[in-house]
């Protein structure tokens, strides 16, 4: 199984920071972020690990170059322009003819290995995709892909799974179907990169993921697992912080 590890982001909710720290090589305890979410990837199973970087971005390489340990497992792609996540996924596409996980390099999650139990959850359900969730409160529901479950959203608790029936994109709270969003990690088929190569730009002018997850849905199956745990986003400074304190003691 391959995993796509998109790390090839400006990172400018993170400046000056970032200017010449990408945001994935940030600490958490004594290892980088990045390194944190290959071993997850790791422990799911992967064994091709694919991380999308940009040519600012050649630290992380030099960072995994000089790991033994993992030397011949990871290997790189380039994204030459930020067009968005959808995008930096597909520049991995080539040789990928299985289900791909794929794990935001910004995004680590609390709790029981998530990418671990969304392969457990495609298994059970005949090779499905499956994409995390997560609960967001109501101000930042506007900001997210928000999810529609099968039978009632609300009555789904944490550490479940159940088949997705409908995505909206940045919804009004007014319009949105529930307060699931979709968070940091994906298990796709490989179908998705023939909707990505035909995807338009979406949100941002940029060839957003969940778009194309949004057509993937309307041809196959595809499953949300509801973290037990917390998705923490080290995009930013606050969830930077954030995530230092839920991992303390743990990486
Ligand atoms: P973000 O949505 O946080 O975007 O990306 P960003 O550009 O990195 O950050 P800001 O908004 O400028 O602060 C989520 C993940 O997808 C990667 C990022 O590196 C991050 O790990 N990404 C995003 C890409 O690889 N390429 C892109 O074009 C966009």
């Amino acid at each position: 199984m391959t995993a796509i590890i998109p790390a090839a982001g400006k990172g400018t909710r993170f400046l000056p920071a970032t200017r010449v720290i990408p945001k994935e090589m940030l600490p958490i305890g004594a290892k980088p972020a990045i390194h944190c979410i290959v071993e997850e990837a790791l422990a799911a199973g992967a064994d091709d690990i694919v991380l999308v970087i940009s040519e600012e971005k050649e630290i992380i390489r030099r960072y995994f170059e000089g790991d033994e340990t993992l030397f011949g497992k990871v290997r790189y792609v380039y994204q030459r322009e930020q067009r968005g996540l959808g995008h930096a996924v597909l520049q991995a596409a080539e040789g990928v003819t299985g289900s791909a996980l794929v794990l935001l390099g910004d995004a680590l999650v609390t709790g029981p290995n998530p990418s671990r139990e969304m392969v457990a959850i495609s298994k059970a359900n005949g090779g499905a995709s499956v994409v995390g969730l997560e609960r967001v409160p109501p101000e930042r529901v506007s900001r997210y892909g928000i999810v529609a479950l099968e039978g009632r959203a609300a009555a789904c608790g944490a550490g479940d799974a159940a088949r997705i029936v409908d995505l909206v994109e940045k919804p009004k709270l007014e319009e949105a179907p529930s307060d699931l969003a979709i968070a940091g990690r994906y298990l796709l088929s490989a179908d998705i990169f023939s909707l990505l190569a035909t995807q338009t730009p979406g949100h941002g002018g940029e060839i957003q993921l969940t778009d194309a997850i949004r057509r993937l849905l309307a041809t196959q199956p595809v499953f949300g697992y509801v973290y037990p745990g917390k998705r923490q986003d080290i995009g930013n400074p606050q969830g930077y912080l954030k995530a230092l304190e839920a991992f303390n003691g743990i990486v």
